[in-house]
């Protein structure tokens, strides 16, 4: 187990980054009475929910619940461990941390990071050869062949993998490693006569970076037209293809500068298409995409451009991740390639700037690549097909936002298929109403506006809970606040966080520590702990309150609570009369229930 950093250590690093200094360096922030604010980094939005007080040195988005300290800003927004974010900070401020915080603090095992070490002596080995050498020369010919630069084999750190049995084994025996490592690791295979082999030989090898750009696996590619086409490093701890982008650390500052992705199903592709200048591109590995991937780009973007193979397979597939990424809540666009080509071979054949331009700035929208798509299980001149194509059509239209979206589409329902405007709106219409959208539609709106409902006023929230709250946001500006709900209330809040915040808080405050939120979320494990605390720490709460109306919320607090318990002692007389077969007394009791619940809808 890792040692802890000592708590003076994080405490330096935090003060000597301001919050609105670092995020400033992410997000670009206005200030705003006390405040800054800023357009979130975490979920895509258009009108700013996302604020940062110096004051408190926390941040927090109304819009998506995200909040912290500098800390944890710092691990959202680069995926970074605790230690590493520690580490980006303290280099950023000159802080030197001790020697063994930065070698035992680190998460993963000894043995992982033997493999780690080991895939960056190869990742640089191949290149090298490659690039340098007469043994690689066949690997550097392959890829110039298909048009990638110098350049670019540096950026990617591709290779070639000699065509020997025991080179890779020998180079890295000699630097200490372990045969066992290095076989479970996938970089030489063991064969069935127990010999090993160098795994990847004869073949040109591309580096699979995690997010913070550390080789975890290769896929190498044959350049002699050997089966399988690729081979790839084994799955394993380090190496999974299901929570992996290709590129993603590459790709990562242009998708946030762009709020978009372009999502390739090759490594080829993306390499063929960072060339050519779209730098915000990712792949998949061969495998469907996977929910963990879908959402992980969610919470760097709006908007995904599918990029796939325009052949069969490439539709399907792009069917697949489109449907997934729009339930994750992405904007899916679907590039425009050709039938039948690749990204990797539009480039070589027409060049990086029709690419840009044809491919990828024309990018269809998700509906008109559906309403394409669907062709295929209908036969459109039958007309009873006709009809439930057009039906299919609108029930996808049915859940489009925009007006003026649904109504271009209409139109070109209209135009194709003869079919009057009114019919089709009414059509349309049903669907919604049928779907329940309406409402969805209000929902949206109350959550758009949330930040005014926010800040202006308490959410519509029963008065207990406001009452909870604004106890709580009290009690993380002033301890005598705090030590006073203590004394009267203790833990016996009614919703459960609360109750978690308010114990962490006494904790907190009997351990000798200052009101201070951020040191105090620093205090807390869990993320959706922070987060609720950030929020109340938002909450504009007046800084002198009287005990008058302190006693009020508390008052408020232990009102729900007797009256819940005397409803759910009600509540089981009433399943026992039912059970007694006692109609008459059920009833009566179930009045009684009635009027405490009147009660509590007045009081609060
Ligand atoms: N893939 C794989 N093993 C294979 C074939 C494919 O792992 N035998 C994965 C690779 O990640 C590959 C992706 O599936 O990048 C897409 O396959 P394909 O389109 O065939 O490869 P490209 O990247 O387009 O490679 P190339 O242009 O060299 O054919
Ligand atoms: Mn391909």
């Amino acid at each position: 187990m890792p040692n802890r950093v000592s708590e003076e250590v994080i405490e330096e690093v935090r003060k000597s980054n301001d919050i609105a200094d670092v995020v400033g360096e992410y997000v670009q922030l206005k200030k705003q009475g006390r405040n800054y604010f800023g357009l979130c980094p975490f979920h895509g939005e258009k009108s700013p929910s996302f604020s940062v007080t110096q004051e408190k040195q926390i941040f927090h988005c109304f819009g998506c619940g995200k909040g912290g300290n500098v800390l944890t800003f710092i691990m959202e927004i680069e995926d970074f461990s605790f230690y590493e974010a520690l580490k980006f900070l303290a280099d950023r401020s000159g802080i030197e941390l001790p020697e063994n915080t930065i070698q035992n603090q680190n998460t993963i095992s000894t043995e992982n990071q033997n493999v780690l070490t080991a895939y960056e002596w190869v990742t640089k080995l191949y290149h090298h050869l490659l690039r340098y050498t007469k043994d690689g020369q066949e690997g550097y010919q392959y890829f110039k062949e298909r048009g990638i630069n110098d350049e670019t084999i540096g950026a990617f750190q591709l290779g070639f993998a000699p065509n020997a049995k025991n080179f890779t084994s020998e180079f890295l025996e000699k630097k200490g490693y372990h045969q066992q490592i290095l076989v479970k690791a996938g970089l030489i295979s063991l064969n069935e006569d127990n010999n090993i082999s160098d795994r990847f030989r004869g073949r040109v090898t591309i580096p699979i970076r995690n997010h913070l750009g550390k080789t975890i696996g290769f896929g190498a590619r044959t350049i002699t037209g050997q089966e399988p086409k690729y081979l790839n490093s084994p799955e394993s701890e380090l190496f999974q293809k299901g929570k992996i982008l290709y590129n993603f650390d590459l790709a990562k500052k242009h998708i946030r500068r762009q709020n978009e992705v372009v999502l390739f199903e090759g490594y080829m592709d993306v390499i063929s298409a960072f060339q050519a200048g779209v730098k915000n591109s990712v792949a998949t590995m061969g495998t469907s995409l996977t929910e963990f991937q879908a959402k992980l780009l969610r919470r760097y973007v709006d908007t995904v451009i599918i990029c796939y193979d325009a052949d069969n397979a490439g539709v399907e597939a792009t069917y697949k991740a489109a449907e997934l990424l729009r339930t994750t809540g992405c904007q899916v666009k679907i590039a425009n390639l050709r039938e039948n080509m690749d990204p990797d071979s539009f480039i070589r054949e027409y060049g990086d700037e029709p690419f840009k331009e044809e491919v990828i700035k024309s990018s269809k929208t998700f509906m008109s690549f559906y309403m394409q798509y669907t062709k295929k299980d209908y036969n459109l001149r039958n007309e009873g097909d006709r009809i439930h194509y057009i039906e299919d059509i609108l029930k996808q239209l049915a859940m489009i936002e925009s007006p003026v979206e649904r109504e271009y589409y209409l139109k070109e329902l209209s135009n194709e298929y003869s079919i009057s405007m009114d019919t089709l709106t009414q059509e349309l219409q049903d669907h919604r109403q049928k779907m329940g959208i309406h409402k969805d539609k209000r929902e949206k709106n109350r959550y758009t506006n949330r930040v005014s409902n926010l800040q202006s006023s308490a959410r519509l929230l029963p008065a207990f809970q406001n009452a909870e709250r604004q106890l709580l946001a009290h009690m993380l500006q002033n301890i005598s606040i705090a030590d006073k709900v203590q004394e009267e209330l203790g833990a016996s809040f009614n919703v459960d966080t609360h109750k978690v915040v308010a114990t962490h808080l006494y904790a907190f405050y009997e351990e000798g520590h200052e009101a201070d939120v951020s040191r105090f979320i620093e205090a807390l494990s869990d993320s959706a702990l922070k987060q609720l605390v950030t929020e109340l720490a938002m909450m504009p709460v007046s800084e002198d309150i009287s005990d008058r109306e302190i006693n009020d919320y508390i008052r408020v607090i232990h009102a729900e609570q007797s009256s819940m318990k005397d409803i759910h002692s009600l509540k089981e007389q009433q399943k026992l009369a039912e059970q007694q077969n006692d109609p008459i007394k059920a009833a009566q009791i179930a009045m009684q229930i009635i009027e405490l619940q009147k009660q509590l809808k007045n009081i609060n």
